[in-house]
């Protein structure tokens, strides 16, 4: 298996002085993570180095996983290409645009659940367009279309809490789709989920993915969850948080269970713990 482990493409030597353009040397890339580093300050506090020049890549269309054990920074970094949270140093791209806070260009499904649970599942979904100004006709066909996808026509009039949970990450990923983002932001989105809905959600997901085309960046401590979505892997290691592997998936778009029983699978299975198991 040890031709599939890569170290990081982008090494700080290659990214070249910060601030500075240079050009990137994947013609693909959607989202490209640049020697971001994220040291959180206390007054009374010990700083705590969450990230340490981390370098990532994400093409068009591609589905990448973030995994990592906790505490090693996945929320921090992701919230990093959300805009939620600024970078000590280092610069995040989005189709090339420096990314300087929150934009439409990025959906985002945040770690537990989110929704606002006095609106309906159709005003959850349709809250990102109210925001960017759809006209009601649109926002109204985008809704729809959504919750078909979703398979939530029939709960548009439900509030969250009368959701299952399985339902309600698909209430948060339909939200987060529906302003049709550049990237979708995932962290932990089945985190919190049993494991027959669990499965249910990571088929349900690559539908969507295959269907819509979107760009997905997704965090995941599941080893296995991980190889079973996504076309590439990056290892992150803990204090400071760092990516220590880039790993490529060998199965193409059209996967479904059977692959869990490949023998590539398994190995990857159990080089992924062994990474993990070391960092
Ligand atoms: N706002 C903050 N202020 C201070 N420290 C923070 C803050 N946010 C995160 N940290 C610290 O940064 C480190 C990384 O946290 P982060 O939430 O990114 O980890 P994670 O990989 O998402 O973990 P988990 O898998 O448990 O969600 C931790 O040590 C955490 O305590
Ligand atoms: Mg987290």
């Amino acid at each position: 298996m040890g031709p599939l482990v890569t170290t990081p493409a982008h090494s700080p030597a290659r990214a070249g002085a910060l601030g500075v353009d240079t050009p990137s040397p994947h013609p693909d890339d959607k989202l490209v993570v640049r020697a971001v580093t994220k040291t959180f300050t206390g007054r009374r506090k010990d700083p705590v180095h969450a990230l340490a020049d981390v370098d990532l890549h994400v093409d068009s269309g591609e589905l990448v996983c973030l995994l990592g054990a906790s505490g090693c920074g996945k929320s921090t970094l992701l919230s990093i290409i959300g805009g939620l949270e600024t970078a000590t140093d280092g610069e995040v791209r989005i189709e090339g645009e420096l990314v300087v806070g929150p934009g439409a260009d990025r959906g985002m499904v945040f770690q537990g659940y989110s929704l606002f649970p006095w609106l309906s599942v159709a005003r959850n979904v349709g809250f990102g367009l109210d925001v960017a100004r759809w006209t009601k006709a649109r926002r109204k066909e985008r809704v729809a279309e959504l919750l078909g996808i979703m398979g939530l026509t029939e709960f548009a009039g439900a509030l969250p809490g009368e959701l299952s949970g399985g339902m309600k990450q698909r209430v948060a990923i339909a939200r987060a789709l529906a302003p049709e983002p550049d990237v979708l932001l995932l962290d932990e989105p089945f985190g919190a989920l049993d494991a027959q809905t669990k499965r249910a959600m990571q088929d349900f997901l690559l539908t969507v993915w295959r269907r819509t085309r979107t760009t997905i960046l997704m965090v995941t401590h599941d080893i296995e969850e991980a190889i079973y979505l996504s076309q590439r892997i990056y290892v992150l290691a803990p204090r400071p948080g760092r990516v220590t592997a880039e790993i490529t998936v060998p199965f193409g778009a059209n996967r479904g269970p059977a692959v869990k029983r490949d023998p590539r699978f398994l190995d990857l299975r159990d080089e992924l713990s062994e990474l993990l198991s070391i960092t």
